[in-house]
């Protein structure tokens, strides 16, 4: 774990997590109760680049598209208006973004089981990283390898599995004010 949380007040509120946790419904809710800009890493980069995530992954392939996430995210943090930043992923597998979510105060993860993550994504068609693979075992394998990482930038973590999209928000404001 990194540092306590604050009160967040002026702190950006990142969350993190595999995909399917829930990171960019939970997101938007959490902005919206606390009066804050929401922005979502991924959102961002299709909106500037004009291309989906899946189409930048074939095109240009993953080390191009975690060089575009690493940079909006530092931009993000850097941003003076405190707000919720849902952020995908992978992004926790860049060293540089875990020493960046390091200073952070209100890094939450939002962890799901292997269960919950197959059930909301195992099959889906528009996740790069699982595309042609067996979507359940892919994630399991995935979180595997990352459960660390977000262990080691996480200042709060929220078990969502069996959570509606305002009970983890609840969780969160708790835990943060
Ligand atoms: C990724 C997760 C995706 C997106 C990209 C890579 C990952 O974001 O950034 O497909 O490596 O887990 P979400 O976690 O928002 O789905």
């Amino acid at each position: 774990m990194a540092t306590s949380p604050t009160s967040g007040s002026s702190e950006h509120i990142l969350l993190v997590g595999m995909m399917g946790a829930g990171k960019s419904s939970v997101g938007e809710r959490l902005a919206e109760r606390l009066e804050r800009p929401f922005f979502d890493v991924d959102a961002w980069i299709e909106d500037e680049e004009g291309l989906s995530i899946s189409t930048i992954f074939e095109t240009r392939g993953e080390a191009a598209f975690r060089e575009l996430e690493a940079a909006v995210l530092s931009s993000f943090l850097a941003n003076p208006i405190a707000s919720v930043l849902s952020v995908g992923g992978g992004a926790v597998t860049e060293e540089r973004n875990r020493t960046a979510l390091n200073l952070q105060q209100c890094v939450v993860w939002l962890r799901a089981t292997d269960d919950t993550l197959a059930s909301r994504v195992g099959d889906s068609t528009d996740r790069p990283l699982l595309a042609g693979k067996d979507g359940p075992a892919e994630l399991a394998r995935l979180s595997g390898i990352r459960d660390p990482m977000y262990t080691e930038v996480a200042d709060v973590i929220v078990d969502v599995d069996d959570l509606t999209i305002d009970d983890v928000v609840d969780h969160v404001v708790a835990a943060l004010t």
